[in-house]
This record gives C-alpha cells, structure tokens and sequence, in this order.
C-alpha cells in the first residue's frame, strides 16, 4: 500500500534515492542527472525551505519505507509573489499508472485550496511530456505561455508549456 506524508529530514537518504532514480530513467525533468550534487547537506537544506515556510510543502509517496514518488509547491519568499506556488511532480517508472501521480497531485491541491495566502499555482512541464501535460489538464491546469525551443535534449530542441491554476 502507498502511504502519503509530508517529507522531514528525516527521509534525505530516500529523497536522494528516489530523485537520483527518476533523472536516470526520465529526460522529462528540467534538471539533468549530472548537475545534481546531491550532497545530504544539500539535501537538507532543500527539505527546509518546504518545512519552514508556509506557502511550501513537500510531500512523498512511500511504498513501505521506500520514497517513490514527490510531489511539492514551493511558495515564493518575495512579497509580492508570495501568493504564487510552483508545482514540481515526478513517480518512480516502476510505480507509473498505478494513481500516484493523481494521488500526489490531489493532495497538493487541497493543501493549496486550503493554504490562506496561496491564489495560483504554476508549473513549467515539457511539450513532448504528453502525459503530465494530460494530467495537469484533468486537474484543471491551463495553459498560459509556450516556450519555444526552450530545452535542448540530445542535440534537439524542444518547447514547453506554462500552466497555471487558481486556487
Ligand atoms: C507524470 C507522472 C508524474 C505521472 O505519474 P503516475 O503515477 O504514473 O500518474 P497516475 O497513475 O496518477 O495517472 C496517470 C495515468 O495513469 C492512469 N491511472 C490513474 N490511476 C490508475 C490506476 N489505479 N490504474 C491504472 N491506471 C491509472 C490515469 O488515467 C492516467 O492515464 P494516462 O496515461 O492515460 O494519462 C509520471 O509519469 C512521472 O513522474 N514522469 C516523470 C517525471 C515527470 O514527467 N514529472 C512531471 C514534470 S512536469
């Protein structure tokens, strides 16, 4: 069975796992396997900027005691966009069609709903990424910005689109 649960310090050693994993399997992230240091104090201080303030969460998909998927909104520390989160989501292929994604997802959404000073929701999600795309759609997501050859993946340029929804 998969649990849900706000991610801790706790988790560093699985958060690192479970990231590493899914670059190594997806071209589907903006960041690439290679550019990520993963230290634990990184680690670390990547979970405290979602523990410590509220416009942020991070939560996991655990299946037993192993992190299979994250999914997170982090809120801005700037004033004026303090009301805008950005959405980041990703599951283990091996755990892929299963609900997690929609799972995650729906979680995240009713903390935004819930959160007092969060109004919209962002995220960037590649073009050729049809399935996220579809997701988001089914969730309400709309598309506000394409991005013309915004990613470079072997050689190939790519667009992407901006979405976004009101919370
Ligand atoms: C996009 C991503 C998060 C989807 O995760 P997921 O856990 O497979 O998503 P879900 O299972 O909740 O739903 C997606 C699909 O599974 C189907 N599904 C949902 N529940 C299901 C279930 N219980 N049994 C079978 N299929 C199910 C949905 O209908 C949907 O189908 P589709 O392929 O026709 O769209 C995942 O593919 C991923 O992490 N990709 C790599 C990273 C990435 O792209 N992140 C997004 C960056 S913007």
């Amino acid at each position: 069975m998969i649990c849900y649960s706000d991610a801790c310090a706790a988790d560093i050693d699985e958060l690192i796992r479970c990231y590493r994993q899914v670059l190594g399997e997806s071209d589907c992230l903006r960041f690439s396997l290679s550019e990520v240091k993963f230290s634990r104090e990184d680690e670390l201080e990547f979970v405290n900027r979602f523990t410590n303030h509220n416009q942020s969460k991070l939560i996991a998909a655990k299946y037993n005691s192993r992190i299979v998927g994250v999914a997170s909104i982090e809120g801005s520390k700037m004033k004026k966009f303090e009301h805008v989160g950005e959405l980041g989501l990703m599951v283990e292929k091996a755990f892929w069609h299963q609900g997690i994604g929609t799972a995650l997802l729906s979680q995240l959404i009713d903390w935004a709903v819930s959160n007092p000073v969060l109004r919209k929701i962002t995220l960037h999600v590649f073009e050729e990424n049809e399935r996220a795309f579809n997701l988001y759609k089914e969730f309400g997501f709309q598309v506000e910005g394409y991005l013309r050859s915004d990613h470079c993946i072997n050689g190939k340029y790519f667009n992407s689109y901006l979405m976004f929804k009101e919370v």
